[in-house]
């Protein structure tokens, strides 16, 4: 199949290329690099031995996407472009809603101009919001709590609709719990910029010495040991969750929600227990104040996504930690290239 994968440069985008050319696809990647380097795609190129086409362009930029289109012409999309760094969501939510939300239009436009009816949307467990119960299954209420999550919320509204809009519209909309972890070779991962709001590369950068400790965000929540619980899933696991939800889309049409989790939740501090036996060291923490905005637990209810997709998560925490670790100690400054803006 042809698919064109905006943001493919990024975190989940990278690893879910190595699938997507491991099934002999073509590909075309789309990214501005706001929040990645080409190198990530360079490294992809010799895991894979596979080439694809890649362009730097913006998905705002509705000439550059009628030109890709028309070149291109996908059968599918998988969309992971937009920013994703909830406190500064709540700085600039217009800037949020500009590339997230105007972006995503921008693509379904595009993708009309061509008849590409097939899209898998990179959403997140935050549209949930504060839970009301837990598992979180997919018809818990959304009523997410800051505007990234809003803007997730908004765009799978907006997706319901074009998909009802034609009988031929297919989109899934795959809701990711915590994604973790690298490729098992260490040569791709993540690579945030600045200090890490995620506890993952928090805790890999306490590894190798950029950071003296963890903050540990609470005490006291109502959790097996007091810190804050949530449902961790294997990048890799989550890469084949996305060929799972493209096979969907070329059998199915209309519109479908899905939890990409493990279904069991790990605390900050197993979290901390595990990559400490992943890397042989000690990871020196303190107990913080609560962080504002944060809930106490987050697990999901992968059902669905096992008996309509047939994906289930297949990696542990301890797979999460050691190719974190792998990933960080041989690539200490990442892909070493500032993003370019
Ligand atoms: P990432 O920042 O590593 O990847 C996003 C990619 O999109 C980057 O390469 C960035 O340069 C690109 N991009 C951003 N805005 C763009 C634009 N306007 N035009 C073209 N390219 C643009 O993030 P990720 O962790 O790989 O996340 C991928 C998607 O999954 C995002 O939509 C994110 O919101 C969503 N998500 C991520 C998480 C997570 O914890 N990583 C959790 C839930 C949902
Ligand atoms: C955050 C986002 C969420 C997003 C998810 C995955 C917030 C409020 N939510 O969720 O929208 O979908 O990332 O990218 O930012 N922790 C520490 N110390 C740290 C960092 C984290 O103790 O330095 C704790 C947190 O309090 C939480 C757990 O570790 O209990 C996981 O935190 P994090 O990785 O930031 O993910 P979420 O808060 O679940």
């Amino acid at each position: 199949m042809r698919i064109l994968v905006t943001g493919g440069a990024g975190y989940i985008g990278s690893h879910t290329l190595l699938e997507l050319l491991g099934e002999q696809h073509d590909i075309c990647v789309l990214d501005n690099y706001s929040n990645s380097s080409p190198e990530a795609l360079s490294r992809v190129r010799l895991l894979t031995n596979a080439d694809f086409l890649d362009v730097k362009a913006d998905i705002r930029d509705d000439n550059a996407l009628m030109n890709i289109f028309q070149d291109f012409q996908p059968e599918a999309v998988i969309h992971f472009a937009g920013l994703k760094a909830v406190g500064e969501s709540g700085k600039v939510p217009l800037t949020y809603y500009e590339n997230n939300i105007r972006g995503s239009l921008s693509l379904l436009k595009a993708m009309e101009t061509v008849g590409c009816r097939r899209i898998v949307f990179s959403s997140s467990a935050t549209v949930y919001g504060e839970p009301q119960y837990l598992p979180y299954d997919e018809a818990h209420p959304c009523a997410p709590t800051n505007p990234y999550g809003r803007t997730k919320y908004f765009v799978e509204e907006i997706l319901k609709d074009w998909a009802t809009s034609s009988f031929k519209n297919s989109a899934v909309l795959l809701r990711y719990f915590n994604p973790a972890g690298a490729h098992s070779s260490g040569s791709i991962g993540e690579d945030p910029n600045g200090i890490p709001n995620n506890l993952m590369p928090f805790i890999s950068q306490v590894a190798v010495g950029k950071r003296d400790q963890l903050n540990v965000f609470g005490g006291d929540y109502d959790t097996r040991d007091g810190t804050g619980l949530r449902d961790y899933i294997h990048v890799s696991d989550l890469a084949s969750a996305h060929m799972a939800a493209v096979n969907y889309s070329a059998a199915h049409t209309g519109v479908e929600a899905f939890n990409i989790g493990t279904g069991k939740g790990a605390t900050v501090l197993e979290v901390v227990k595990a990559f400490e036996e992943a890397s042989a060291l000690r990871i020196p923490y303190v107990i913080s104040p609560r962080r504002s905005g944060d809930i106490a637990a987050s697990v999901a209810d992968p059902k669905k996504a096992q008996e309509l997709l047939g994906w289930k998560a297949k990696l542990t925490l301890n797979n999460m930690c050691q190719s974190a670790w792998k990933w960080q100690s041989q690539n200490l400054e990442g892909y070493g290239n500032p993003p370019e803006n």
